[in-house]
This record gives structure tokens, C-alpha cells and sequence, in this order.
């Protein structure tokens, strides 16, 4: 049973290492031996083989990142966000999705056989399927420039940006599932319930954490960043080995709740 999780000697990709849940994932892959390269635009502390600033809402940033990562990973971890607010609604939909595919999409030829991609999307992203027409509609733009320029025009975006950047990160993980399967590759995404971040430290500058705590489970607490980050590192790892086009909530109950009709269903789930 040892290295029963299957990242001994494997070179893993990274993204918002320096911080929060990314960071937790980070430090627990470097503990299980794998040679972990992070991609962030702050400082990375965990001891990783590599840490590379990045921009995620920066193509040029992007490009440069990609150039210097291996040419074969096992796993890829997105998990840079920023919540809006204070983050304006076009810079949340950049980093949160428009970033994040456009990194996925060209490290997925250099993941072989049996690797994984795990992504952070949130509970706020969960009411997706009453909004699927929008989120395809985004999905279909070709590549980062044309995303960049529809969300240039899109004020509407104001209102939950922050929402659409997760619905569009959880549909695109279940559109891609079958594709990737036909590569023995998996996707799968994680909806955490609010968690004790520097996230959450910005968004409780904006909006009233009485608020926030709706969100909470009935255990009554905050997620700890470690919890999501052992969550991420098991999907992508060897125990998760036939789990595919999932996105699992990471809540200690939560949407189960919602779905049961024992909370109120506020996010539209
Ligand atoms: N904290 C919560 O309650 C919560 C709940 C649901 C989902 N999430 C999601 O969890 C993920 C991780 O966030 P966290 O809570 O650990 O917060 P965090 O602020 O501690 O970590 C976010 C990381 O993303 C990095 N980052 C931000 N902008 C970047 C950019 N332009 N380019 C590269 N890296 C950038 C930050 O430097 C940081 O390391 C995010 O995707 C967030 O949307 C958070």
C-alpha cells in the first residue's frame, strides 16, 4: 500500500500554490514525492521543484509559464481564483476560467495515460444548468482572445461573474470527460463551501460574513484550506482512478441539505 496515491516521482502542475487550498495541495504533493511546478502571481513557499510567476489572465504570462513547464505531467491542479468583489467582474472571469482553459487545454497533450486534472469551482457555480445556454454559448468562443473580447462587451457580467466563472469551470469539466476518457485521462472539479482563505478575507471586506455563513454547513464552521486541498489531491490521484466528470461538493453536506429541501436553495442549485 505504500505510495498508494500514486504520485511518487510524478511531475504535477499547479496553479495559486502560494496560497489557501492551492497552497495546502501543494505542500501535501511535495510530502507524497511528487515533483510539483506552481504556478502563481504571488510567492510560493511550499517547497516546490519549480514556482513560476504567473498571470493567469495574461496570455503572454501564460505562454511563458508553458514554456518552461516539463513536456510529460501526470496531473494538473487549477486552483488560482479570486472572488468579485473586490475583483472586477472581467478580471474574475479571466483568472477564474478564461486563464484556467486556456492552460488546461495546452498542457493536455503533454498528460499521458492515467493523468488527471482536478479544478476548484465553487458552490457558487452549482445553479449552472438554469444558465447552460450562456455558459455553451461562452464555452463555443475560440480560444482566449475571442473570450477576452465577448467579455469586453458583456456588462451584464456585473451582477455574478464570479457565479459564471464557476458554471462555466463545472460545465466545462463535464464537456470534456468523454473526450478525455477516450485518452484514459481524467477531469473531475471540486465546490467548496466557504473556506478560511485569503479569498475569504476579501470578500468579508465586501460582503458582511452573516451572508457568507448562509453558505456554511450545519457543522457550523469554515472549511480549513487543508480540507479542500486533500480533497483535490485524492480526485487526481491513483484512489480516484475510475472517477471522471465530477464535480464534487466539498461541503460536509451542504448541497446535500439544498437538494433534500432542508436549506433554502440560494444559489439556484
Ligand atoms: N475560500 C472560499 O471560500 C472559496 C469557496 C469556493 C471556491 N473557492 C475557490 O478556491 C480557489 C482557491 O482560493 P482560496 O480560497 O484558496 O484563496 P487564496 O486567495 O488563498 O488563493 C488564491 C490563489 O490564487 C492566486 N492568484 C490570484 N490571482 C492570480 C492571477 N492573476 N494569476 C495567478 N495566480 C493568481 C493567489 O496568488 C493565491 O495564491 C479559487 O479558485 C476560489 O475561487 C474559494
Amino acid at each position: 500500500m505504500k505510495n498508494v496515491l500514486g504520485y511518487e516521482g510524478r511531475k504535477v502542475v499547479i496553479t495559486g500554490a502560494a496560497s489557501g487550498m492551492g497552497a495546502a495541495a501543494a505542500r501535501l504533493l511535495v510530502e507524497l514525492g511528487a515533483e510539483v511546478h506552481a504556478l502563481d502571481i504571488g510567492e510560493v513557499n511550499a517547497p516546490v521543484a519549480k514556482a513560476i510567476r504567473t498571470d493567469m489572465k495574461n496570455k503572454a504570462s501564460i505562454d511563458a509559464a508553458l514554456a518552461q513547464l516539463p513536456g510529460e505531467i501526470y496531473a494538473l491542479f487549477n486552483c488560482a481564483g479570486v472572488p468579485h468583489p473586490p475583483f472586477s467582474a472581467f478580471d474574475t472571469m479571466m483568472i477564474n476560467f478564461v486563464g484556467l482553459k486556456y492552460l488546461t487545454d495546452a498542457l493536455l497533450p503533454r498528460i499521458g495515460k492515467g493523468g488527471a486534472i482536478a479544478s476548484i469551482a465553487s458552490t457558487a457555480g452549482m445553479g449552472w444548468k438554469a444558465n447552460l445556454e450562456l455558459v455553451r454559448k461562452f464555452l463555443a468562443l475560440e480560444g482566449f482572445d475571442a473570450a477576452e473580447a465577448w467579455l469586453k462587451d458583456a456588462p451584464e457580467l456585473n451582477a455574478d461573474a464570479y457565479g459564471f466563472s464557476k458554471q462555466c469551470l463545472i460545465v466545462y469539466t463535464m464537456t470534456m470527460a468523454g473526450e478525455l476518457a477516450r485518452r484514459d485521462v481524467r477531469i473531475n472539479c471540486i465546490s467548496p463551501s466557504p473556506t478560511a482563505t485569503a479569498f475569504m478575507d476579501q470578500l468579508t471586506q465586501q460582503v458582511p460574513a452573516d451572508a457568507i455563513k448562509l453558505f456554511c454547513p450545519s457543522n457550523g464552521r469554515f472549511a480549513e484550506p487543508a480540507e479542500m486541498g486533500e480533497a483535490l489531491v485524492l480526485l487526481n490521484s491513483r484512489l480516484a482512478g475510475f472517477v471522471s466528470g465530477l464535480n464534487m461538493p466539498v461541503d460536509y453536506g451542504y448541497s446535500a441539505e439544498v437538494a433534500m429541501g432542508q436549506r433554502d436553495n440560494l444559489m439556484g442549485i
